[in-house]
């Protein structure tokens, strides 16, 4: 029987869905069990996958780049993220501009959502997905009343929220923003990928501080 050509996708999906599920389930945590905890209620079966047209954006130049230094910290999520490359719906969010992020961000900055209403699942109040930055970038103070997760996949990178200082992080350091606190990212001399998700409130999109 000749399987139709999106079950390849589709497996792919899965497949990365569940090496993040691995990964985040070996950290474990409060967090990594929060976001887990929404994803076991979500539907991921075939008859819930959507193909979405495929947008390549500039900051996917550096894809290759990160997933490779992603071997070195997880090769099962670096080969899973590696098949979805070329499928992937990526976005930047409209309110930004370069005025405020500086000159060349959006260049250098975006993001996909593997569930979600971009995504290949449209998910229930939930998103989890793919943030790229381009080296030496700030991604300045942003706030939602989603409650989010970050796994950064490279680094070290540099992260901060509300009133704190900017705190190393390595790869695989796990980054929780509680609701509508606010949040900024550096990236270091290489370009930052990371896992992201948004466990609820997913409506409101991000807002800049400075905005
Ligand atoms: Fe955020």
């Amino acid at each position: 029987m000749v399987r139709p050509m999106n079950h390849d996708l589709f497996e792919d999906a899965r497949w990365a869905i569940s090496a993040i599920a691995r990964g985040l389930n070996a950290i474990g945590g409060p967090a990594a069990e929060l976001v887990l905890s929404r994803l076991a209620e979500q539907d991921l079966t075939m008859k819930d996958f959507v193909e979405r047209r495929p947008v390549s954006i500039d900051v996917t130049r550096f894809f290759a780049q990160a997933i490779a230094e992603t071997m070195m910290y997880d090769s099962v999520v670096a080969a899973a993220l590696a098949s979805l490359d070329g499928h992937l719906k990526w976005c930047q969010s409209s309110a930004y501009t370069d005025e405020i992020l500086g000159e060349g961000f959006f260049q250098n900055y975006g993001w996909c959502q593997i569930i979600g209403p971009k995504g290949f699942f449209k998910g229930d109040d939930f998103l989890l997905g793919i943030l790229m930055l381009g080296p030496n970038r700030h991604y300045k103070d942003h706030y939602h009343p989603a409650p989010e997760l970050y796994w950064p996949l490279t680094g070290p990178t540099l992260w901060k929220q509300g009133q704190g200082e900017f705190e190393l992080k390595q790869a695989g350091e796990i980054i929780w923003h509680p609701a509508h606190v606010a949040h900024a990212t550096k990236s270091n001399a290489r370009p930052l990928l990371a896992v992201w998700s948004w466990t609820r409130d997913t409506d409101t999109p991000a807002k800049l501080v400075e905005a």
